[in-house]
């Protein structure tokens, strides 16, 4: 019955295949080769990809930024955006920088592609409110599109704003409005040298900030830290915790990792660790391991293969 209905459906390969009893392979191929609209499946962009709590360190170092990442099921990528002559250019440095390799060539326009294709809109998707994210396999994981900004962040956080309205008129921004955080498929967060104030004062905020982990109980600035202003808050492992996974960690290193993942969590924030050690490859993996444990929610990463399959 099955292959009957496959069989009809194929208007070139069905006399040849239907006399010479076709192998199930030769009728995959067969099927295959046909374009037939029973094999099209809509959202086959990142069909398989699982996604994994991966963050992307300088992610436009890889041979395709973005796209990489999400290969690899990666749900966290990181820009490093230049403000020049009104431009977002991204870039480790600056004389990593070239006219076409913008924060909206790079990261704006890809995104939305791969997002318009997670969301088509037909009869069946009429009353659907949350758009998918990037994901197939699981569309509710909302993607962290980490922004750390180079140059002047008070003069630069309007540009940015101004660059993501194509992916904010389409639904796809997490959105906080009087502190009710709306999840939607990317979520963004200013780093580097993104304004406290400015971000504090984005009402409603689509736009938020990558929390200082070691600092989340000093009242002295001014900031009562949760998910509506900062989703993430991180440190860098070397400066606060510091075991390089080769001998055994201390009680008082894994108290502090302890510590402050707990700080975090209490708040509703996820936790960070960056700068972890990349090498030897065995003392890396002991120290992912550990973060893991102590309930650290993102590893960060320079190696997303090895990553993704850790
Ligand atoms: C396959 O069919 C779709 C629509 O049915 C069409 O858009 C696409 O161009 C076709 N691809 C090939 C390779 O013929
Ligand atoms: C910025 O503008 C100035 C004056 O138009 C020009 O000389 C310079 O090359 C520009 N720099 C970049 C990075 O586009
Ligand atoms: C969408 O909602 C309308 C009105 O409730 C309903 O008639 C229709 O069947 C729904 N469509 C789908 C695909 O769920
Ligand atoms: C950033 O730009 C603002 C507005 O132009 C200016 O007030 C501020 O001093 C600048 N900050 C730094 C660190 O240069
Ligand atoms: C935010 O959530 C609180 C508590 O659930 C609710 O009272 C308030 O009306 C919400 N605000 C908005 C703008 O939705
Ligand atoms: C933050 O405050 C909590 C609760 O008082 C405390 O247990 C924790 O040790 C503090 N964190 C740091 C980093 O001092
Ligand atoms: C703390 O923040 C509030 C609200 O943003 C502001 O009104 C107040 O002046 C600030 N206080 C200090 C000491 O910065």
């Amino acid at each position: 019955m099955f292959g009957q209905i496959l069989l009809l459906s194929l208007s070139i390969g069905y006399i040849q295949l239907a006399t010479s009893k076709p192998s199930v392979d030769q009728w995959i191929a067969a099927l295959e080769q046909s374009n037939s609209t029973l094999l099209q499946y809509p959202t086959q962009l990142t069909q398989n990809i699982v996604p994994k709590a991966i963050h992307s360190h300088n992610d436009y170092w890889r041979d395709v930024p973005l796209l990489s990442a999400l290969s690899f099921g990666v749900a966290s990528v990181e820009a490093d955006v230049w403000l020049l002559n009104g431009t977002l250019f991204v870039g480790h440095e600056e004389a990593a920088l070239t006219p076409h390799r913008t924060f909206d060539s790079l990261y704006i326009q890809p995104l939305l592609h791969v997002l318009n294709a997670q969301n088509p809109k037909n009869e069946f998707t009429v009353n659907q409110t949350t758009p998918n994210g990037v994901f197939d396999t699981s569309s509710s994981t909302s993607l962290h599109l980490l922004v750390d900004i180079k140059t002047n962040g008070t003069e630069a956080l309007p540009f940015i704003l101004k660059a993501l309205q194509p992916l904010r008129s389409a639904g796809y921004l997490t959105t906080s409005t009087s502190g009710n955080v709306t999840k939607s498929a990317v979520t963004v967060i200013g780093t580097g040298n993104s304004p406290l104030d400015g971000v504090k004062a984005l009402e409603p905020r689509d736009y938020f900030f990558d929390g200082p982990l070691i600092s989340l109980n000093d009242t002295s600035t001014n900031t009562t830290w949760d998910a509506s202003l900062a989703p993430i808050a991180s440190t860098d492992y070397g400066v606060a915790v510091g075991w390089a996974g080769i001998t055994g960690i201390s009680d008082a290193q894994r108290s502090t990792i302890l510590t402050l993942v707990n700080d975090a969590h209490t708040r509703g924030i996820q936790a960070r660790f960056w700068d972890t050690p990349g090498w030897p490859v065995g003392a890396r993996d002991a120290v992912w391991r550990e973060l893991l444990d102590d309930g650290a929610d993102w590893l960060n990463a320079d190696d997303l293969e090895a990553a993704a399959k850790f």
